[in-house]
C-alpha cells in the first residue's frame, strides 16, 4: 500500500462523529502503525493543511466542513501484561474502540475500568479529555501514554503524572496539544472479578440490591442500564454525550450569589474552597428542558446533552448553546462551558476600538475630523475581540473597555491577551471584573506587563481580594506559541521605539498594534495569513508608531489577502476620503467592524 492510498481528499467524514451532522474534510487519512503515520507526515497535503486528529468523534462539533487535514488512529490490539498478584498493565492501541477495551477487562477479571462502562470513543482519546463517568475517572488508571512527537519524530512516554489530567482534561489540551499523536495508552489494573468503585450515587446501593458483593459484570451491566436511560444512543440519536461541563466555582460565589437566586441549587465539594455546579440541573431548573431549535434539543432526560432530533445543522446546535448560555448566565451568574470540543475554524473578529491613546475626536480639538458626524470618525481606545473554536478572546482592555462592551453586547470574555502595559491598552482592565464572577480571568502577557500590572493594580492580585474585584489567573509568555483551550496563538515581538509589544497570530488571522520596527524573524510567523490588522497612526511619521507608508511597506512584505489600519489619530484625516485612497486591499478599520475569517 502506498501512502496515496491512505490519503483521501473531500472525504465525508459525518460517520466518524457521533452527533449525526453532515461534514466533510478537505483531507483524510487512517494509520495502523507508526511508518504509516510518518508516511503520511511527509506529505505536502499534510505539511501544507492544518491538521486535525480525531478519535471516536464522540466529543466533537464541527460548526463547518473542514478546511484541512484530519487524520485518525486505527492502531489496534489490547496486550496484557501480569506484573504480579495485585497489577496488571493492560496496553490498548489508540485506534480500539473504549467499549471493546471495557468488555475485555471485564472478561478478563481485570477490575479499574467497569464504571466507564458504555463511554462511546476510543481508547487513545480517554488519556486526552480523560474521560469520567459515575465515580471513575480515566486518570485513575492510566499508567503511561505512549505518543508520537511531532516535532522530534520520536515516540516518547508520558507518565500519569506528566499527563497532568484534570477535570476532562489533559496536558494533550493545552501545551501538548498537536504536538504528540496517541499510538498506545497503557492502564494499570487489578486482577479481581469484585468491583470496589461503588461510592458514585446509583451504585451505592447495588450490593443491596442484589444481595451480594457486585462483580465486574454486575457494575459494567448496571452503568450500561443507567446510560440507556438517560443519554441517547448515537446510533439511534446524535449527541457527543454531555455537552457542557459541570461548572466549578468558589464556594464563596456559590454561596453569595448562586443560593442567594435558587437556595434549593445542588453542589459537590471540592478542595481549595471550590464546588462543583451539576449543570444538567441548572438547565433544566431554568426551564430549558426539551428546548428546541431547528432540530437541536436539550434532551429532556439529561438536560446536559443537546440532541440532534433528525436534521439538526450545526449553526443550530451552536444557536442553541449561546441560549442555554445566555440563559444559564442570567438566572444563575454562572457562564456555562463547552465540554464538547468545538471545530470551528471560522474567525469572528470585532474591532472594538481603533483610537489612538487619545482616542477620535480628542476632546477640545476642533478639526474636520473631530468634528465629523460620520460614526466611522468616532474611534475609542484600541482592543479587538477574537472568536474562534467555541471560544471568545479580548486583546487588549482599553479605558473605553466598559462601553465597547456594552457596545459589542458582548455576553463572555474566555481569556484576556495584553500586547503591553500601556494605559491606553490596560486602563480598562478593572471592568473585566464582570468576566472574573466565576472564575480568574486567564491573561496572557509577557513577564514585564504582568509585573506591572501587579504594582499598578495590586489590589486585584492580594491573597485576599476585596470582594468584586477582578482576579486573574496570570500567564506569562515569551515568544514560543502557546495555547488556550487547545487554540495555537502564535505571538509575534514588535517594537514601539524600545519597548516590545506583543502581537498575536491565531490561524490565519494577526493583529498587531504599536508597531515601529518589526525583525524579520518575527514577521515571518505572519507569512500567510488571509487577514492583518496592523497599526498606522497617520501619515506623517512618528518615533514610535507606523506611518500608513510604513504600514503599507510592511503589508506589501506579509502579502496578506487584506489588511486594516488600526490605532488612528485624528492627522489620519477623514474615514470617508482616506479610506478610498488606500490600495485595494487595505481599508481603515473604524470601531465596530466585524470581520470573517475563513
Ligand atoms: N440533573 C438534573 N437534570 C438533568 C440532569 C442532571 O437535575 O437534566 C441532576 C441529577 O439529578 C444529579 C446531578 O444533576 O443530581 C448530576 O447528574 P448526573 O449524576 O447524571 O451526572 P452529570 O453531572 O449530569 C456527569 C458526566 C457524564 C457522566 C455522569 C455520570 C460531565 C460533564 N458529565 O454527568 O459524562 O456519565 O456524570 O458519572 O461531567 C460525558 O462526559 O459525555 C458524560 C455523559
Amino acid at each position: 500500500m502506498t501512502v496515496d492510498d491512505l490519503i483521501h481528499k473531500d472525504v465525508d467524514i459525518t460517520s466518524y462523529t457521533t452527533f449525526g451532522i453532515k461534514v466533510k474534510a478537505k483531507y483524510f487519512a487512517e494509520y495502523s502503525n507508526v511508518r504509516q503515520l510518518e508516511a503520511i507526515m511527509r506529505t505536502p497535503e499534510y505539511q501544507q493543511n492544518e491538521v486535525l486528529h480525531i478519535g471516536g468523534g464522540s466529543n466533537l462539533l464541527f460548526a463547518n466542513d473542514y478546511n484541512g487535514f484530519v487524520l485518525h488512529s486505527r492502531i489496534e490490539g489490547i496486550t496484557e501484561y501480569r506484573k504480579n498478584d495485585t497489577t496488571v498493565y493492560v496496553i490498548a492501541g489508540a485506534g480500539v474502540k473504549w467499549t471493546d477495551l471495557v468488555d475485555y477487562c471485564v472478561e478478563h477479571g481485570l477490575a479499574g475500568l467497569e464504571n466507564l462502562a458504555g463511554i462511546p470513543g476510543e481508547a487513545g482519546a480517554s488519556a486526552i479529555q480523560n474521560v469520567g463517568a459515575y465515580g471513575v475517572e480515566a486518570k485513575d488508571h492510566i499508567f503511561k501514554v505512549e505518543c508520537y512527537d511531532r516535532l522530534s519524530h520520536k515516540i516518547v512516554n508520558f507518565t500519569n503524572e506528566e499527563c497532568r489530567f484534570g477535570y476532562r482534561d489533559s496536558i494533550f489540551k493545552h501545551e501538548a496539544k498537536g504536538r504528540y499523536f496517541v499510538l498506545r495508552v497503557c492502564y494499570k489494573l487489578t486482577p479481581c472479578t469484585i468491583a470496589s468503585d461503588l461510592n458514585y450515587g446509583p451504585l451505592k446501593s447495588l450490593a443491596e440490591q442484589l444481595g451480594h458483593a457486585p462483580t465486574l459484570h454486575d457494575v459494567r451491566n448496571t452503568v450500561i442500564a443507567i446510560r440507556n436511560t438517560k443519554l441517547p444512543d448515537p446510533r439511534i440519536i446524535g449527541s457527543a454525550g454531555s455537552f457542557f461541563k459541570n461548572p466549578i466555582v468558589p464556594a464563596k460565589f456559590y454561596k453569595n450569589i448562586v443560593l442567594a437566586r435558587d437556595p434549593e441549587t445542588p453542589h459537590y465539594e471540592l478542595p481549595d474552597e471550590m464546588v462543583k455546579i451539576p449543570a444538567g440541573w441548572l438547565i433544566e431548573h431554568a426551564g430549558l428542558k426539551g428546548c428546541r431549535l431547528g432540530g437541536a434539543e436539550i434532551y429532556p432526560k439529561q438536560c446536559l446533552v443537546i440532541a440532534n432530533t433528525g436534521n439538526a445543522s450545526a449553526a443550530a446546535v451552536m444557536g442553541l448553546c449561546t441560549h442555554v448560555r445566555e440563559t444559564i448566565l442570567q438566572k444563575y451568574g454562572i457562564l456555562l462551558h463547552p465540554e464538547v470540543n468545538i471545530i470551528d475554524t471560522d474567525i469572528h473578529v470585532e474591532i472594538l476600538g481603533s483610537g489612538t491613546s487619545k482616542g477620535v475626536p480628542e476632546p477640545g480639538c476642533a478639526c474636520e475630523v473631530c468634528l465629523s458626524s460620520d460614526s466611522r470618525d468616532k474611534r475609542t481606545r484600541a482592543s479587538v475581540l477574537v472568536r474562534t473554536h467555541g471560544l471568545t478572546l479580548l486583546i487588549d482592555a482599553s479605558p473605553d473597555l466598559r462601553y465597547q462592551i456594552l457596545r459589542s453586547g458582548t455576553k463572555d470574555i474566555d481569556a484576556t491577551l495584553l500586547t503591553h502595559q500601556h494605559y491606553d491598552h490596560v486602563g480598562g482592565i478593572d471592568d473585566l471584573r464582570t468576566f472574573c464572577m466565576d472564575k480568574d480571568m486567564p491573561v496572557y502577557m509577557r513577564h514585564a506587563v504582568s509585573e506591572d500590572l501587579h504594582r499598578r493594580l495590586d489590589y486585584c492580585f492580594r491573597k485576599h481580594p476585596y470582594p468584586g474585584v477582578p482576579t486573574f489567573d496570570v500567564h506569562e509568555i515569551d515568544k514560543a506559541p502557546f495555547y488556550i483551550e487547545g487554540l495555537k496563538i502564535i505571538p509575534i515581538t514588535v517594537m514601539h521605539a524600545d519597548l516590545p509589544i506583543v502581537g498575536y497570530r491565531i490561524g490565519n488571522f494577526a493583529y498587531i498594534t504599536d508597531a515601529k520596527t518589526i525583525d524579520d524573524e518575527e514577521a515571518d510567523k505572519l507569512k500567510g495569513v488571509k487577514t492583518l490588522i496592523i497599526n498606522a497612526l497617520r501619515h506623517r511619521p512618528h518615533f514610535s508608531h507606523f506611518s500608513v507608508d510604513e504600514a503599507i511597506a510592511l503589508i506589501n512584505k506579509i502579502k496578506p489577502q487584506e489588511a486594516y489600519l488600526t490605532h488612528i489619530c485624528h492627522d489620519m484625516g477623514l474615514h470617508e476620503i482616506i479610506d478610498r485612497q488606500l490600495p485595494d486591499n487595505i481599508k481603515l478599520a473604524y470601531d465596530s467592524l466585524k470581520l470573517l475569517i475563513k
